[in-house]
């Protein structure tokens, strides 16, 4: 199948101002020759320059010595040196006429021959480059919930391109892939659902590990680190044994070996990602015994071999009975795990997903951040638009993350927001990261909607560099994907920064969440979650809407955070606003800090977020011509879908409202 390249297309630039450093250029690399890292990054910079610069390399030396290679005065230089730098970091800088890529490990080097790419596929000046960076998160990694049938769970841009009929598919897409998302610095990828069924239960076996072997092979030479979901109940589904109790002595014995077979044949592989005890799938639970004791006993088998174990903490009761106002979802996580604090093994990460809830819109950040301070922690994010889209609806997703990661919990005086929290940082930890559930597949385009690959690559950004800001990634995700055109450039930077709050006006209100459609997930249904199991429910009457949270009357919920933050929650003065119906009940006619009263504030966002969709259309519309007619005819396919959809949620959300309420719009506005 024929697919584009997205960010590494390297457009033609045609005026780059320095491209006299980058002439006679040279390649040297003080390093293994035959490294596959290395010759990852020579390729990748022959490649990048041909196609920008129209320059072509007309040598490539190697040289093992320092020495040597410092007296070089022409020439793009990788060398590895002896600094202060992480294993991943890299310094980038600009002699006269060298340029100098250096980095204690050839991964970093890697790293550093990208982020030059980078630049002058940017257009932007290398002179005077002066570059040092570090990652600042050690665990950068892809979840992908793609099926052995090719199915992709919440897959929104085609089929697996892992997987087909029970096999295993590695062919120019899997370096293809690996390019990408080294390029933005991720270092690791689980290529399979986290509910694992079927054949997938026997990736861990002999029947895939040759072919998998052939796949971790391209993706180590990109630095990148193979995963595999896990099924905990595997002793029993494959192995013959009758109980899969983490304390079993043959339980433990079944996995070292299974583990020790793994690593005979994949030496690179990173570990196993885990989904417990969590809406139907196997753990630890049905022994009697914690996640704890399932997730060490895993990491003692993964640890001779360096192996990590990442836990998710997505366990919460799926059996509710919505006449039940106590239970409540959103605390769940924190409850099932705060007890095990300290108690896993080093080797043990547990994947806290960013909200309580699902992947919402706008939900507050999950209270376990902030409360764990022993346990290693990954951010999970969710760049697969499950609930903000599905890649119909463009909604770019990283002022969302980017929000959650500047939350201060207020752990530990001295600050402690959630980006040093997940790095580590903030108690001194090494496996920890950033995890997004991906959204990719086997489209032409990768993603499905073409501008929603800047969420993948802004994912990769991020969790490289969680300073950087939304716009700046979006800006440079657009340098790099459309060809040089202020025009396109300002629409589709206007289009991507609006777009997450123009999602959020037109459904669900004020972090209420839900209101979809049951299963699929796409499209309006208020009360599509209301009288179900889930435990998502917006408990709308007659006077007003929203779930009591709060410690003194709700569900108590608020009291998980850390204070001022629970305070803050409890009030519904001094909630932020735009999480008001999550933390509680409030009346139709209650004031909002604009005047208006909350059944105003539906009606006007809901009418405002069409209208923003329609807006955004026609600022699409305004660069036929300017951008690929193929990209554009598929662009512009999507804004109808979205469009379509934008108008089913104003009418039905509002006139729900109305009908519950019985208040009029004060516009007049036409409601059914
Ligand atoms: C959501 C999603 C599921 C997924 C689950 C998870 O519930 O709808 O498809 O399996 O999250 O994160 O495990």
């Amino acid at each position: 199948m024929n697919y584009n390249q997205c960010w590494l297309n390297y457009n033609p630039i045609s005026n780059y101002p320095d491209k006299e450093v980058l002439s006679d250029i040279a390649i040297f690399t003080g390093v293994n020759k035959s490294s596959a890292i290395i010759e990852n990054a020579v390729n990748e910079l022959e490649l990048a320059l041909k196609r920008i610069l129209n320059i072509t390399i007309n040598r490539q030396q190697h040289i093992e010595d320092a020495k040597q290679a410092d007296a070089i005065q022409t020439g793009i230089i990788l060398m590895i040196t002896n600094s202060e730098l992480k294993d991943e970091g890299f310094i980038l800088k600009q002699e006269g006429n060298r340029i100098l890529i250096q980095a204690n490990t050839e991964q970093g080097l890697l790293y550093g021959t990208f982020d030059l790419i980078r630049r002058i596929a940017q257009g932007d000046r290398i002179k005077e480059l002066d570059i040092r960076q570090n990652p600042k998160n050690n665990i950068r990694i892809l979840n992908h919930w793609d099926n052995m049938d090719g199915s992709i769970e919440r897959g929104y841009s085609g089929k697996s391109f892992f997987f087909e009929n029970e096999e295993l598919l590695v062919n120019d897409r899997t370096r293809d892939y690996a390019r990408l998302i080294a390029s933005v610095g991720i270092n690791a990828t689980v290529i399979n659902n986290v509910n694992v069924r079927g054949a997938a239960s026997e990736l861990v076996t002999d029947r895939y590990l040759d072919k998998l072997r052939t796949m971790a092979d391209i993706f180590e030479g990109y630095g990148i680190k193979l995963y595999l979901s896990a099924n905990f109940a595997a002793p029993i589904e494959i192995g013959g044994l009758s109980v899969s109790d983490p304390l079993d002595k043959d339980v433990i014995n079944w996995w070292d070996k299974c583990v020790r077979n793994i690593y005979s044949k994949i030496p690179s592989f990173g570990g196993f990602l885990i989904k417990a005890d969590s809406e139907g799938r196997p753990g630890p639970f049905t022994y009697g015994r914690t996640h704890a004791d399932g997730a060490n006993m895993l990491a003692r088998a993964l640890k001779p071999y360096g192996g990590l174990l990442i836990w998710r903490c997505f366990v919460y009761n799926c059996q509710q009975d919505w006449r039940d106002y106590k239970t409540d979802r959103a605390r769940a996580a924190y409850d099932n795990f705060i007890g095990l604090d300290g108690k896993f093994d080093d080797n043990v990460i547990l994947q806290i997903k960013n909200g309580p809830m699902d992947f919402q819109v706008r939900e507050p950040v999950s209270p376990l951040f902030g409360a764990l301070k022993n346990t290693n922690m990954i951010l999970e994010v969710q760049a697969a638009q499950e609930y903000t889209g599905q890649q119909r609806d463009v909604c770019y997703l990283i002022p969302m993350w980017k929000e959650i990661l500047e939350f201060e919990t207020y752990s530990k005086s001295g600050g402690s927001k959630i980006s040093n929290i997940v790095s580590g940082n903030t108690y001194n930890q090494l496996n920890c990261g950033m995890a997004a559930v991906t959204n990719t597949g086997n489209d032409y385009n990768w993603t499905g909607h073409d501008l929603v690959a800047s969420n993948l690559y802004g994912f990769g950004r991020l969790s490289w560099d969680t300073e950087l800001s939304s716009e700046q990634i979006a800006r440079e995700w657009i340098l790099q994907t459309f060809p040089q055109d202020e025009r396109v450039h300002n629409a589709v930077l206007d289009i991507l920064l609006k777009s997450w709050s123009v999602y959020e006006k037109y459904t669900s209100p004020l972090g209420i969440g839900w209101m979809v459609n049951p299963h699929s997930h796409y499209g309006v249904n208020v009360d599509g979650y209301e009288y179900d199991r889930w435990g998502t429910y917006h408990r709308a009457d007659r006077d007003g809407m929203g779930v009591d949270r709060t410690v003194k009357n709700g569900t108590g919920y608020v009291g998980q955070y850390n204070e001022p933050n629970a305070s803050m929650y409890e009030n519904k003065e001094t909630c932020p606003e735009e999480l008001l119906l999550f933390f509680h009940y409030i009346r139709y006619d209650y004031r909002l800090s604009s005047g208006k009263t909350l059944i105003q504030h539906i009606y006007d966002t809901h009418f405002e977020g069409v209208e923003d969709v329609i807006k955004m259309a026609k600022d699409w519309e305004g660069l036929k011509g300017l951008v690929a007619s193929d990209i554009y005819e598929r662009v512009s396919a999507r804004f109808e879908m979205q469009l379509s959809n934008a108008k089913e949620w104003r009418d039905r959300v509002n006139t729900y409202f109305y009908r519950k309420s019985g208040k009029n719009d004060e516009k007049g506005r036409k409601i059914y």
